[in-house]
């Protein structure tokens, strides 16, 4: 895995780590990086777990401790059949966190063999690992949602990316509703505007720009799906048709692990190949650019916005769902 941490960071207090981390479903790994049988611990969200895969192609997460005398599960443990075994003596536990097998007894009480070990919602959607962190343990509210049908047989995954950036998660998708910056840190000649719609747990972008081309203007449409605080899908729709997605995953409330997985139609003409790699190109140059400036920012909660500077606030207002820890009402749906 590539993973590439960029610019350089201010030893002063940036105040995100005043931010909590959200709940959601938010990604951990590419499913090709944990193979049948292995084992991973994962660090995120102020925390770990371990994540295993089974023989039958399924992966599981837990917590990383053995109920049993503690040892780490993600050292030196193994993956027997579907099951994970403690390093240390050989209690093998299933995906629900039940005992299934102590070497030394036969003698297993009944709410052991349920669950002693507590796990972690976890789901594979579109090559991603997904797990649901929720600080109080509560259950997944919506769905992982996944990359739109391909229009025309299936998507090709061209690029795979991922950065370690030292900003809390919720400033990644806040970049795409700061209109401002796009003239002053990507040169781009406009701001792509559009409506922020908000859904129960989805947050949606159309937006409807006029691009430069070497044949001249076009119009060309970027819609984005958010779905939680950890997933967009975005889709860019032009002279190309090209499918990002982008996944934030906070290693804890002042660093993040962004990941992108980018698609194109099949069968290019070796043209529209040349431009397709040239838009791909372009949105990782994008996010180069924003990253020093991620690394180093502060938290301005406050911030002395005037107009022209799009919905940042409501943004952060419509947010503010994903740190509401105490079970509520579901979130209502508005405009920006
Ligand atoms: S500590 Fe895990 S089996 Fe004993
Ligand atoms: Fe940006």
């Amino acid at each position: 895995m590539e993973c590439v941490v960029t610019g350089t960071r201010t030893a002063l207090e940036r105040g995100y780590s005043d931010l909590p981390v959200p709940f959601g479903w938010f990604a951990v790994a590419l499913a090709k990086d944990v193979a049948n049988g292995e084992v991973v611990t994962m660090n995120y969200f102020g925390t770990e777990f371990v994540v295993w895969r089974g023989g039958d192609g399924e992966v599981r997460a837990v917590d990383p401790f053995c109920p049993h005398l503690g040892a780490h599960l993600g050292v030196n443990s193994d993956v027997v059949g579907n099951d994970l075994r403690c390093p240390y003596h050989h209690w093998s536990f299933n995906g629900d966190g039940g005992v299934t097998r102590i070497p030394y007894t036969e003698v297993i009480a009944p709410s052991m063999k349920q669950s002693c070990l507590p796990t972690w919602p976890i789901e594979e959607v579109d090559g991603v690992v997904w797990v649901w962190y929720h600080p109080n343990k509560a259950a997944p509210k919506w769905e992982v949602a996944r990359i739109p049908d391909c229009p025309d047989g299936d998507w090709v995954l061209a690029m795979t990316r991922d950065w370690i950036v030292n900003i809390h998660c919720r400033e990644i998708p806040e970049n795409g509703q700061d209109y401002a910056h796009f003239g002053a840190v990507h040169g781009v000649p406009f701001a792509p505007k559009g409506e922020m719609k908000v859904e129960g747990w989805t947050r949606s972008n159309k937006v409807v720009a006029e691009m430069k081309t070497p044949k001249g203007l076009m119009t060309g449409k970027i819609e984005t799906i958010a779905t939680g605080p950890g997933q967009s899908i975005i889709e860019y729709i032009d002279v190309t048709h090209v499918v990002q997605a982008q996944q934030v995953t906070p290693i804890d409330s002042s660093t993040t692990h962004i990941r992108w997985q980018m698609y194109h139609i099949p069968g290019l003409t070796e043209g529209r190949l040349r431009v397709t790699q040239a838009r791909m190109r372009d949105l990782e140059k994008q996010i180069t650019q924003d990253i020093p400036i991620w690394n180093n920012k502060k938290l301005e909660a406050r911030p002395l916005l005037v107009k022209g500077d799009g919905p940042i606030l409501a943004y952060r207002e419509n947010y503010q769902k994903f740190f509401d820890f105490e079970e509520g009402p579901e979130p209502k749906a508005g405009v920006a």
